[in-house]
């Protein structure tokens, strides 16, 4: 298992990217170890006399050169609400880096990306580091309402965007797996990658499985010690009961033991 740290990161930037979701990077004195598309972060919430565990986020961008990372908080329930209240300047404990990566794609694959909800942050760092030309990468970034997206223009360097929204107010209307690539082109993609809500990922799990297309979801189990002591982020799979934390939360469908 790669080594996993504790420490204090100094908070640089805190910023509102719409009325819930918040863009927080800290900064590292240390050089920071290697950190993949899928693995997170687990938080301390500090002075906080109601949340007592940490709290998992996805890595979203890395700058391994200013030893800078940054997660994309959505506000929840009281912890992410807290953190989301925290000051440039401040400090925030972290245990990182946790849980496996995405399947790295190989230089001939054609992929496509799917994000739904705070889902979108490990997507967006995957279009990134996927090593890629941006044709050979799609993305779909789903949600309720054109309100609710992030403005996450600058992908299009490593992606081409694509939206869908509930109500039709951006992209296509619909969930994403209304979007017209699922309905018209998921047979061209050799991989298909997800993060979302649950409901999300087993929709795009079951079109992927149909269409005989490789798929890995990133799964959002509850969790608490975020290293595979606590057992409570268990997932029942083909292998048994895996922890998500540990032995995910990237899994390929195959292996879920989800009605699909
Ligand atoms: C591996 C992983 C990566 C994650 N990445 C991100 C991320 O990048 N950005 C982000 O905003 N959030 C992410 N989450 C979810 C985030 O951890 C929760 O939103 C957060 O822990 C909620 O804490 P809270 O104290 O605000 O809410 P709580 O008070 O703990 O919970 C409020 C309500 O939300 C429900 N809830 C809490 N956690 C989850 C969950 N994981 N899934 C579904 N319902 C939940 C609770 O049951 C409760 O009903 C991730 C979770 C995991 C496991
Ligand atoms: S969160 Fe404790 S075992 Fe996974």
């Amino acid at each position: 298992m790669p080594k996993k740290f504790v420490a204090d990161f100094n908070v640089i930037q805190n910023t509102a990217l719409n009325a819930t979701n918040f863009l927080i990077k800290i900064q590292s004195d240390s050089k920071l170890p290697e950190i993949l598309p899928g693995q997170f972060v687990n938080v301390e919430i500090k002075n906080s006399q109601e949340v007592f565990l940490r709290r998992p986020f996805s890595i979203f961008e890395v700058d391994d050169k200013l030893n800078t990372l940054s997660m994309i908080v959505k506000i929840l329930g009281k912890g992410s609400e807290r953190l989301t209240n925290i000051q440039v300047g401040d400090t925030l404990s972290l245990v990182y880096p946790l849980g496996k990566s995405f399947t790295k794609p190989f230089v001939s694959d054609k992929i496509l990306l799917v994000g739904g909800g705070s889902g979108v942050a490990p997507m967006l760092f995957l279009a990134k580091e996927s090593g890629l030309p941006r044709e050979q990468v799609d993305i779909i970034l789903g949600a309720r309402t054109q309100a609710d997206h992030i403005n996450a223009q600058h992908y299009s360097e490593f992606a081409t965007l694509h939206y869908s929204s509930e109500d039709g107010s951006l992209g296509e209307i619909g969930f994403v797996t209304q979007h017209s690539i699922f309905t018209e082109k998921l047979r061209t993609y050799d991989k298909v990658y997800a993060c979302g809500p649950d409901g999300m990922m087993k929709a795009v799990a079951k079109q992927a499985k149909l269409a005989g297309v490789f798929c890995e979801v990133s799964l959002e189990n509850l969790m608490a010690c975020g290293f595979g002591v606590c057992l409570c982020c268990i997932e029942p799979t083909t292998k048994g009961n895996l922890c998500v934390c540990t032995d995910g939360p990237v899994f390929n469908i195959n292996e879920l033991k989800w009605q699909i």
